[in-house]
């Protein structure tokens, strides 16, 4: 049996979360449907875990594997906004549906917590930062709109069935194992790559666009809280650091820990981009007690560190 399920856990957040339960001496179930995560995540604990290899759109499949655990953590998307932009269904098939069917099982396994991975691409062009949890949403994309959707499932589920549901929502993470290979892969790992390969990396608009670039250990922290700390049931609260960079500054900031002097190229801005991004973290350190323990400059030094090993 185990104590837990991280469904994505073969994933770039979802592996750091396997790994800190494991060597937590936790027994954790994984679901995972390798579309756009890797075994290869896992190999740290490959054979400490349980392994499921399907997929959150089948019902059978998250009942399976909601079966005996006390805690799940719903890492399972697919989580590019231009990816959305091209394909809806897809997004909505698993960030909506394979939340409610997870939600479901849960619900039926009676599962003890639930702990959902939402995103700040909720508070689209808001306007007004930082962000706050109790701001009305405004999705601007059909990754935002399904990623909504499954925290509001998540926020019914508490409601009217009682399931213990907890959504965090994760500003912009960064760190060792995500994806640079990837058309949908994320800002950080693509310009540390193009860097580390001496070419010029692409700014999608003007470079001022800002974000609340958090790294991958301060999420799992707050997952870990997230499962534990009480009286936060149907909750949502900001992980990030509460403070933002702009991609101009981004670039400064690689080129200054690489030594290095590239000048990035810049092409159209693209659909569903959030321009500027920022939480304020106030509730998730009073109610959590979430502290960010690393910033953008001590995360970067890991993730360089890690993809300079892995190139
Ligand atoms: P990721 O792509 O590395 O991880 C997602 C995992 O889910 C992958 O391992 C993938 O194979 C798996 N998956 C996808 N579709 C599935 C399906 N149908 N069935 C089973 N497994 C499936 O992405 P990530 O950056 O680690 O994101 C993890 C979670 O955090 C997602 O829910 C994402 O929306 C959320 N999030 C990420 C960020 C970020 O900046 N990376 C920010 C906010 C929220
Ligand atoms: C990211 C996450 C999403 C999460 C959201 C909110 C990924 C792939 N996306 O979306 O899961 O919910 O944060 O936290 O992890 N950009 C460039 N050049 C590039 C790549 C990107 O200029 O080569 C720009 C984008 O146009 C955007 C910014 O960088 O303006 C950030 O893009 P990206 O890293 O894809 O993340 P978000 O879209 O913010």
């Amino acid at each position: 049996m185990a104590d837990s399920l991280v469904t994505g856990g073969a994933g770039f957040i979802g592996s750091h979360l396997v790994e800190e339960l494991v060597e937590r001496g936790e027994r954790v179930r994984v679901l995972d449907n390798l579309s756009t995560g890797s075994i290869a995540n896992l190999e740290q604990v490959r054979d400490r875990i349980e392994w499921i290899e399907g997929d959150v759109r089948d019902e059978a499949v998250c009942r399976r594997a909601a079966a005996g655990v006390a805690v799940v953590f719903h890492e399972a998307a697919l989580a590019s906004v231009s990816r959305s932009v091209e394909d809806p269904r897809s997004t909505h098939d698993v960030c909506a549906t394979g939340t409610l069917n997870m939600l479901i099982a849960a619900r039926d396994a009676g599962v003890r917590r639930f702990v959902y991975a939402g995103s700040s691409s909720a508070y689209g062009a808001s306007g007004r930062l930082p962000n706050r949890e109790e701001q009305l949403p405004l999705p601007m994309s059909p990754y935002a709109a399904a990623k909504l959707a499954g925290e509001q499932y998540a926020m019914a589920f508490h409601e009217v069935y009682e399931l213990e549901t907890v959504c965090l929502r994760y500003f912009n993470v960064f760190g060792p194992r995500q994806d640079p290979a990837s058309p949908y892969s994320a800002v950080i790992p693509l310009f540390i790559q193009a860097i580390l390969a001496g070419k010029p990396p692409t700014i999608y608009g003007d470079g001022e666009q800002s974000r609340d670039f958090t790294y991958v250990a301060n999420v799992v922290n707050a997952n870990l809280l997230a499962a534990r700390a009480k009286a936060v049931a149907g909750r949502t609260y900001n992980v990030a650091t509460g403070e933002r960079v702009s991609l101009l500054e981004l670039i400064a900031l690689l080129n200054r820990m690489l030594g290095t002097s590239i000048v990035p190229r810049h092409e159209a801005p693209r659909p569903g981009d959030v321009r500027h991004s920022q939480a304020d973290i106030r509730r998730a350190r009073d109610e959590l007690g979430y502290a960010p323990a690393l910033g953008i400059e001590a995360g970067m030094e890991r993730s360089l560190a890690y993809y300079r090993k892995t190139r």
